[in-house]
């Protein structure tokens, strides 16, 4: 069953609020296995907050020595896999990088976010290299502004377009995303006496899952092909 990963050496870029987007989206149809490999566990705290959807678990990495075997069974449990990793290069993200079918590199659109996109990008096609594959990857425009682009935010979107595949769909800066690390559970679980938007995030959040679902179905159609 499919691996997918969130990676991106920037801090704060959006990978533990991307991965449980689309956990929490894909957890509404089947069963998914999201794995917390980060050291920092913010979305194993997350998991804590509130009853998760049925169809959807949360299991906290124990480290580099074990993570092949926790992606191992989750693939046999669920059937989608989605990885969680840390901010930094480590043994422990190039193993799960090597085991993706998909790998997600949120970015924001500032010049920090592109270039920690690029050596993303870069460090997934050495993985590859060794590995004898092609690891696909996308980058996912995250934390974005709903408005009209600027100059620099269209650079930013110029310069990643040439360094790799960009998803169609971007994760906006919501306060329906932000408030899922709060209220924990997915974004159909948040009350919408408390958080605005929520059916704008919702239509946000399938629209991004279903590119995601494409995508895998592409990435498997040029291996088989
Ligand atoms: N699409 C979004 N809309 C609103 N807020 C967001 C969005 N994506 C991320 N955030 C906020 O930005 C902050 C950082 O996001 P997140 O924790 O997902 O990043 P990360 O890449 O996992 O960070 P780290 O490298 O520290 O693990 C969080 O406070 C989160 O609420
Ligand atoms: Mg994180």
């Amino acid at each position: 069953m499919p691996v997918i990963s969130f990676a991106t050496s920037k801090g704060g870029a959006g990978k533990t609020t991307s991965a449980i987007i689309l956990g929490t989206e894909l957890a509404e149809a089947t069963d998914v296995i999201i794995i917390d490999a980060d050291p920092a566990k913010r979305l194993t705290r997350w998991s804590t907050l509130a009853p998760l959807p049925t169809r959807l678990q949360v299991i906290t990495s124990n480290g580099e020595r074990a993570i092949q075997d926790e992606i191992a069974t989750a693939q046999r449990q669920a059937a989608f896999v989605l990885i969680d990793l840390e901010g930094s290069a480590s043994r422990l993200t190039s193993f799960a990088i090597a085991e993706s079918d998909l790998v997600i590199i949120p970015s924001g659109e500032e010049q920090q976010d592109a270039d920690a996109a690029i050596d993303t990008l870069a460090e997934i096609e050495m993985e590859g290299r060794a590995r004898r594959r092609t690891i696909p990857a996308v980058i996912l425009f995250a934390r974005t502004s709903a408005a009209v682009k600027s100059k620099l935010e269209k650079h930013i979107h110029g310069e990643l377009t040439k360094a790799g595949r960009v998803m169609e769909a971007e994760l906006h800066r919501r306060t329906a995303f932000s408030s899922l690390h709060n209220a924990g559970g997915g974004l159909r679980q948040l009350d919408p006496g408390d958080v605005n938007g929520i059916d704008k995030a919702i239509l946000n959040a399938v629209a991004y899952t279903s590119e995601i679902i494409d995508l895998l179905e592409e990435a498997r159609n040029a291996q088989t092909a």
